[in-house]
C-alpha cells in the first residue's frame, strides 16, 4: 500500500487534507513508479486547496503536490527519462511535474523523470525545479544579461532566491526586494537588498542610480507592479509570475504558452547540474512528515519561509 495526500473540498488545509492509504501503483508503457523519499510544497498548492485555481467538485479529492524526489521502483515498458535515457529500478530521480507528489509512492510518465545528480540530496531535489524553471523562465523571458541592473521583487523568496542568483551568474547587478531579516541572505548572494513597502521607489532608485533595465516580479502586489513601472520602459521587460490581474502592464509567464514551456524544459538539466555543483543555492526551510501536511500547507499560507517546506512520506 501506499500513502497519498488528497484534498477532499475546497477549504481550510485542517477541514479538508487527509493522508488516505491506497494501491500500491503499477507502471503501465512508457511510467515508472518513484518510492518517494521527499516532496515539496508550493503556494500552489495551498492556492489549489483553497480553490482559488478552481473549485470544480468533479475534480475532488484532489491528489495534491507537483514536484517529489525518490528511486524508482517499477518500470513499465519503455520508459526512458526526460534525457532519453531507459530508466531502470534503483535510479534516484526527480519527478516534475509529479502528479499527487505528496505520496509515498508516486506513477510518473518518463518526461517527467529526471536523473538525480549524485551530488543532489533528495530533499533540494525535490524542492528545486518548479521554483527553478520559474526563475530561469522569467530570466529568459527579461533577457537578463551583464549589462543589465534588474529589479527582482521577493528575492529572498523560493523562486525569488533562484532568479536572484540566475540573474547574478549572468552578470547583472541585482536590486532586490524583502524583509530586513533577509537582507544578508541577500547581500550574501551578491544582490543589494532594498526593503518593500512605502518608498520603495525612492529606495530603488537610491540603489540604482543608473537607472533599472529590467523587473521580475515573484510577488504580485500592486506596489512591485508600480514601482516596476516607474523605472522601466519596456514593458517587455517587466516580468511577473504573480500579478494576473496586471497583464496590461507587465508580462506575465506561467508556462502556459509554447515560449515559457521551452524556457522552462530547457533550463532542467543546468538547474540540477548547478545545485549538485553548489552554485545554485536552495534553502529547506523545514520538513514535516507526510502525515502532518495539513500543517504544513496551514503554516505556507501564512509564513514567509526562506526556503522551501519539505515532507518526507
Ligand atoms: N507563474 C508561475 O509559473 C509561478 C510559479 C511558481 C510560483 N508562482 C507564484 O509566485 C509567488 C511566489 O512563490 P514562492 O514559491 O517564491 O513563494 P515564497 O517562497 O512564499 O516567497 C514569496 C516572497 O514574497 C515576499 N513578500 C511577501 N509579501 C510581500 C510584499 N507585500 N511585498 C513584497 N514582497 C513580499 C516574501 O518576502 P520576505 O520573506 O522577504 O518578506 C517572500 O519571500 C506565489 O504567488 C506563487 O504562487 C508562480
Amino acid at each position: 500500500m501506499a500513502r497519498t495526500v488528497v484534498a477532499t473540498a475546497y477549504g481550510q488545509p485542517s477541514d479538508v487534507v487527509e493522508v488516505r492509504e491506497i494501491p500500491s501503483p503499477v507502471p503501465e508503457a512508457g511510467q515508472v513508479v518513484v518510492d518517494v523519499r521527499a516532496s515539496a510544497l508550493n503556494p500552489i498548492d495551498v492556492k489549489t486547496v483553497a480553490g482559488v485555481m478552481g473549485s470544480d467538485p468533479a475534480k475532488l479529492p484532489i491528489h495534491i503536490g507537483f514536484e517529489a524526489a525518490g528511486v524508482v521502483s517499477a518500470v513499465g515498458d519503455g520508459a526512458v527519462n526526460s534525457t532519453g535515457t531507459p530508466i531502470v529500478v534503483g535510479d534516484e530521480v526527480v519527478v516534475y511535474r509529479a502528479v499527487g507528489g505528496l505520496s509515498s509512492e508516486i506513477l510518473a510518465t518518463g518526461s517527467a523523470v529526471h536523473p538525480k545528480p549524485a551530488g543532489l540530496s533528495f530533499d533540494v531535489g525535490a524542492g528545486l525545479l518548479l521554483v527553478g524553471v520559474t526563475a530561469a523562465d522569467t530570466i529568459a523571458t527579461a533577457g537578463v544579461s551583464d549589462t543589465d541592473t534588474v529589479l527582482i521583487h521577493g528575492g529572498a523568496g523560493a523562486v525569488g532566491a533562484i532568479t536572484t542568483q540566475l540573474a547574478i551568474a549572468k552578470g547583472a547587478k541585482v536590486i532586490a526586494t524583502a524583509a530586513e531579516r533577509n537582507h544578508d541572505f541577500l547581500r550574501d548572494l551578491g544582490a543589494i537588498p532594498v526593503t518593500y513597502g512605502d518608498g520603495l521607489l525612492d529606495r530603488v532608485r537610491a540603489a540604482a542610480p543608473d537607472g533599472v533595465s529590467a523587473a521580475i516580479d515573484t510577488v504580485g502586489t500592486d506596489e512591485a507592479v508600480d514601482v516596476s513601472t516607474a523605472l522601466v520602459g519596456d514593458r517587455a521587460r517587466i516580468v511577473s509570475i504573480a500579478a494576473f490581474g496586471r497583464g496590461g502592464d507587465v508580462t506575465l509567464v506561467d508556462g502556459s504558452t509554447e515560449q515559457s514551456r521551452a524556457n522552462r524544459a530547457r533550463a532542467i538539466g543546468q538547474l540540477l547540474d548547478d545545485a549538485a555543483a553548489g552554485r545554485l543555492v536552495l534553502d529547506v526551510a523545514k520538513i514535516f512528515d507526510l502525515d502532518d501536511a495539513a500543517t504544513a500547507l496551514t503554516e505556507l499560507a501564512t509564513a514567509h519561509p526562506r526556503g522551501k517546506f519539505i515532507l518526507h512520506p
